[in-house]
Formats: structure tokens, C-alpha cells, sequence
């Protein structure tokens, strides 16, 4: 499938995970891409990953909780895509503490990058996808909003911030052709499963976490790349009637 030929994607969290697998995909699908992500190791591994893809793929650095950055980064990118008909949110980042032991500046570091950061680069991107007529914005929520999730106090308020900041925007901008969605997943091989949630502080019931993982496989982890063909088809024409809703790929843990 090429559904993405000559489509403009900007994905951010694009260094790993399922910010890169969702990257890949849409590359795959012939899309011309912006990766950006503060880790620049990451993106060239992106960029090493995505093989010859001749001048569809930019790598950008960015901080997506500093708005001086974002501002900076979105720039290049509108530059070099001219124009943009989808935006992916998908740099994140999550750090568990007892909620009565969690430092402030844990607190804001998670709600700044999460929220904020997502609220900067929809921002910034959001006269360009108006002007395409057509544009999307998929943003990575998590099962943590839905369901409780220990330890995860400040994520999970972080998400459940997302998921209502994507259905205010997917009204406000409705009118202009914009789709805005949701996409939660839970139990994804990345970054965030395999160091912070294991990077537990001290005196954690681990047995608590295995609800944040799914039924299907056994209870094994999901993989970047079954996000990443939801969100291609969400973003795509496939997904035209689709707006300010969740759609979650879970493996079925909030069954
Ligand atoms: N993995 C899961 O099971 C799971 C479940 C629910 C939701 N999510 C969400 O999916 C998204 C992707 O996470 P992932 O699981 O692939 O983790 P990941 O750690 O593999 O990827 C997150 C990426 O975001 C980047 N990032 C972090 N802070 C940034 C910043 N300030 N500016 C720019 N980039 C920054 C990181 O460098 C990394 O490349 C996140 O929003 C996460 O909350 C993941």
C-alpha cells in the first residue's frame, strides 16, 4: 500500500519506539517525513532503518517541552516538507514514583513534556495542517488514562490531558477539514517498557503493573509496528470519518 504519496508527515518521538516503527511505516507507505526527536542517536538509527528513501526523510533534533525549540524545529520541517497534512505526537516519556513521595519537578517534567509538549507542537504545526484542507493530528495517549495505574499518577494525568486536548481541537477545527485522534496504546516494546517501567523505585507491588499489559500473545509485549499500522490507517484517507475519538490497540487490556 502507498497511501501516503506525496503526503507531508511530521512525527515526533521519531528515535524510537513506536514514534520510529510509526516513522518507518509511513515511509514505507511513500511519505515524505520529518523525524524528529531529542535524541539525536536515536534519529540517525531511524534514518539508518529507513535505508534508501532518497529525499522523503529529514531528521530533526528537537525538545519538544522548550518552546523556543519547537519553534525552531517546526520551522525546518514546514520548510523542507512545504506544508504539512499530518502530525504525529509521539515523544513521551514516564517516570514512576509513589505518589506521596513524587518530587515536584518529577511532576512537572512529565505534564511539560506529555502535555505541554504536545500542545507546542500542535500549535506550531496547526496553520499548515489547516491549510492543507485535510489535515490530522494522531496523538499517543495510553491505557494509564483509562484505567488506574499505579505509580503513574502524573503520566496517567498527563495522558488524560492529551486525550481531552485532542477532542477540543478536533471540534475546534472540524470546520476546516482537521481530524484529530487518539490512538492508546499499552504493553508496546520501546524505551518507556523496557527501562522505565522496569527502573521501579523501592518497595513497588509489581504485580500491580500487569495490568497495564495485554491478553493477546500470552500476555507478551505488542510491537512498534502494530501501532504503526493503525496510526497509517487513521491518518490516511481510510480513516476519513474518524475524528476526536480514541481508538485503542492494547492487545486488550481494558477489556
Ligand atoms: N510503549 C507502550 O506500551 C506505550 C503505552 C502507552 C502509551 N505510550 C506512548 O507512546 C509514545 C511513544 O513512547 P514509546 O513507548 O515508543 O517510548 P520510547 O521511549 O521508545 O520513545 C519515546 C521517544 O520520545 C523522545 N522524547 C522524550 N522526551 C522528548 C522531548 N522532550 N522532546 C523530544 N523528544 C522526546 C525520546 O527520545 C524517545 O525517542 C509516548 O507518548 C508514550 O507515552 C507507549
Amino acid at each position: 500500500m502507498r497511501r501516503y504519496e506525496g503526503r507531508r508527515v511530521l512525527v515526533t518521538g521519531a528515535g524510537s519506539g513506536i514514534g520510529q516503527g510509526i516513522a518507518l511505516r509511513l515511509l514505507d507507505e511513500g511519505a515524505q517525513l520529518v523525524a524528529a526527536d531529542i535524541d539525536a542517536a536515536g534519529l540517525a538509527a531511524t534514518a539508518d532503518k529507513a535505508g534508501d528513501v532518497g529525499d522523503r526523510l529529514r531528521t530533526v533534533e528537537v525538545n519538544i517541552a522548550d518552546p523556543v525549540s519547537v519553534q525552531a524545529a517546526t520551522g525546518d520541517a514546514l520548510e523542507f516538507l512545504g506544508g504539512l497534512d499530518v502530525l504525529v505526537n509521539a515523544a513521551g516519556i514516564l517516570r514512576p514514583a509513589r505518589t506521596h513521595e513524587m518530587p515536584l519537578e518529577v511532576w512537572n517534567q512529565v505534564i511539560t513534556v506529555n502535555l505541554t509538549g504536545t500542545f507546542l507542537v500542535t500549535q506550531c504545526a496547526l496553520p499548515a495542517l489547516i491549510d492543507s484542507g485535510h489535515g490530522v493530528v494522531v496523538n499517543l495517549s495510553s491505557t494509564a488514562a483509562f484505567q488506574a495505574a499505579p505509580y503513574l499518577a502524573a503520566y496517567a494525568a498527563s495522558k488524560g490531558g492529551v486525550n481531552s486536548f485532542t477532542h477540543a481541537i478536533a471540534l475546534e477545527y472540524a470546520k476546516q477539514g482537521l481530524r484529530a485522534v487518539n490512538i492508546v496504546p499499552a504493553g508496546i516494546t520501546s524505551g518507556i517498557t523496557t527501562t522505565s517501567i522496569l527502573d521501579q523505585p523501592e518497595g513497588v507491588d509489581y504485580s500491580l503493573f500487569a495490568r497495564l499489559t495485554g491478553w493477546l500473545n500470552g500476555g507478551a509485549l505488542g510491537s512498534p509496528e502494530d501501532i504503526a499500522g493503525v496510526v497509517a490507517m487513521v491518518a490516511s484517507e481510510d480513516g476519513r470519518y474518524i475524528t476526536g475519538t480514541e481508538i485503542r490497540v492494547d492487545g486488550g487490556a481494558l477489556m
